[in-house]
């Protein structure tokens, strides 16, 4: 007679194999159920982001986001900041000063009782869009600057790309980040991502760069033939691949307490 197995303490909330991918944004929080190879369950879902969004407003968003959507068993999410083990460190284009060392995935695990893994937007996207192979690199155009690099597909995390002076002490958030764009026009802002991608192809020797996010619309120069533009909803796919590996990218998966 087989004996009866222990099941695992939260096996209770993985009733479903199904992931609910969040992305934080500076002007969107943005969702869809994902099956475990990324393919979506369910419409590509977004509301606002609070203006100056602090921690509770990001969580009074996600509960708003994820009414009336199907089951879920686990949750990535993708936030716009230095992110360390479900660690929020900071939050640049949130515009408000509250953040710094928040414990965002535990409390995104409290709140939807579900283990999640939280990692950078970018990463998280660059996870979906990325073919695996050599050495590659994904950029998104936003509210940020957002900086993905992986090596056959494995993320290394942490590098806050965006951060780096470009020009006369500007770093890629000021130089071309959404205000750059609203304040200096498209024919200078695509002057400036001109720039931009010389310096990040002579600095960076990569195989494929990606480019994505919402301002990639923008865009009028010619691109090299290793440039390739993807939107949100195929990065999103990311949110799958960040429960592939056991452990690695410095992520902890926060369970519900
Ligand atoms: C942040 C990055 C983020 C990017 C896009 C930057 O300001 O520092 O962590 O990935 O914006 O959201």
């Amino acid at each position: 007679m087989a004996i009866p197995q222990a099941g695992p303490i939260f096996a209770f909330m993985e009733t479903s194999e199904h992931i609910l991918a969040i992305d934080v944004g500076g002007s969107h929080i943005k969702c869809t159920i994902l099956d475990s190879k990324g393919i979506g369950q369910m419409e590509y879902k977004r509301v606002p982001t609070p203006m100056q969004a602090s921690p509770a407003d990001v969580m009074r968003t996600i509960t708003e986001l994820v009414k009336n959507i199907p089951d879920y068993g686990k949750v990535s999410v993708g936030f716009p900041g230095y992110v360390r083990n479900g660690i929020v460190f900071t939050a640049p284009n949130l515009g408000n000063s509250t953040w710094g060392k928040i414990d965002l995935g535990q409390q995104i695990s409290n709140l939807l009782k579900r283990p999640v893994r939280l990692i950078n937007d970018a990463d998280q996207l660059g996870l979906g869009v990325v073919s695996g192979k050599d050495f590659e690199l994904a950029v998104t155009l936003g509210t940020g600057i957002g900086t993905a690099v992986m090596m056959d597909g494995y993320l290394l995390p942490h590098l806050e790309l965006s951060h780096h002076p470009i020009s006369k002490g500007r770093d890629y958030d000021e130089y071309v980040g959404n205000r750059a764009l609203d304040k200096e026009g498209k024919e200078k802002w695509n002057k400036r991502m001109g720039k931009l991608l010389s310096v990040l192809k002579a600095v960076f020797n990569y195989d494929r760069l990606y480019l994505g996010g919402g301002n990639v619309k923008a865009l009028t120069i010619p691109l090299d033939d290793n440039i390739h533009l993807f939107n949100n909803q195929d990065g999103i796919k990311g949110g799958a691949k960040l429960w592939e590996l056991k452990d690695g990218y410095h992520i902890t998966t926060n369970y519900p307490q």
